[in-house]
């Protein structure tokens, strides 16, 4: 396994499953169909949580998919050699998922009327959860310490590179009537409401059933339970025995692992970067 990332167009990504041709490939020629679901994020911003939920809407709360399938079939990740293949076979509206930063993504996004979920969460728990995410898996570049992550993460020298980058790509995309933003935040605080608000936006009508099946089966302590959905069955190689998706699944994590001076340094970068995006549109201080 190679320590470092695959790389494409100067952006890093995981070793396993990517290959600068099959991202190329991806990007360049994809043909986003207009009943496609695209489901877009930045690594460990509640991507899963949010599949589960929408594999959960497509089925109206029956869990036989989501127990039989495992989730990378059930949302394939457009970049990856495997994704790509899986969405360029399949017929009839897609289900996907990407990383990518907007600068990357499949041209025929932005002229098709394919409904787009963006999913963003703060990102000082982003910069914990990939901590353990990668620093127990084989997936990325080795890191040392938390202390070199969180430079890293900072500099964008992590999968998918800058943080920043990528949310005030995708913001561009926010006026657009095909685009839905979410935030981890909102998913915690009310999932009923937020699910509700996503069934809407996809045009889904659920019954109280249906809709109380959805909320129970994507729960945090559902999902870690259901192996389909919690990673576990990713090969031995690839992870450590520590690995867990679903690691603790809550906001705010952040202040248990950042020094004083670790947060006031990403309060600085956090103004600089993002001085010219409205405050409200961000559920975290
Ligand atoms: P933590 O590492 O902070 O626990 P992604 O799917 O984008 O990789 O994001 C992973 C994060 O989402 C992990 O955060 C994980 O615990 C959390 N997560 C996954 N499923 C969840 C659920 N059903 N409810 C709440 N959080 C969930």
């Amino acid at each position: 396994m190679a320590d470092d990332y695959v790389w494409f167009e100067g952006l890093p990504f995981p070793v396993f499953g990517f290959s600068s041709e099959g991202i190329k490939e991806a990007c360049s020629t994809f043909e986003i169909k207009d009943e496609d679901t695209v489901m877009v994020s930045y690594p460990k911003s509640g991507t899963n949580w949010l599949a589960e939920i929408l594999c959960l809407i497509h089925s109206k709360g029956d869990t036989k998919w989501i127990q039989s399938v495992p989730i990378w079939d059930r949302s394939p990740c457009l970049e990856t050699d495997v994704g790509y293949k899986c969405l360029n076979e399949s017929e009839g509206p897609r289900l996907l998922m990407s990383h990518l930063p907007i600068h990357l993504f499949p041209k025929s996004l932005f002229t098709s009327k394919a409904k787009v979920l963006y999913i963003m969460r703060n990102p000082k728990d982003v910069l914990v959860s990939g901590y353990y995410f990668w620093s127990t898996s084989t997936l990325s570049k080795k890191i040392e310490s938390r202390e070199q992550y969180f430079k890293w993460f900072i500099q964008g020298n992590v999968p998918y590179g800058s943080w920043f980058e990528h949310i005030r790509g995708w913001m561009s995309m926010r006026h657009r009537k095909n685009f839905l933003l979410l935030s981890y935040e909102e998913l915690q605080k009310d999932p009923r409401s937020t699910i509700e608000k996503i069934c809407q936006f996809l045009g889904k009508k659920l019954n109280p059933e249906e809709l109380d099946s959805v909320l129970k089966n994507s729960s945090f302590h559902v999902m870690k339970q259901n192996k389909m959905s919690n990673y576990k069955m990713l090969p031995e190689m690839l992870i450590s025995k520590h690995f867990s998706l679903t690691r603790k699944g809550i906001c705010g994590d952040w202040k248990n692992h950042f020094t004083v001076a670790q947060a006031e340094a990403f309060h600085k970068v956090y103004q600089e970067k993002m001085a010219d995006l409205p405050k409200d549109l961000f559920p975290w201080e």
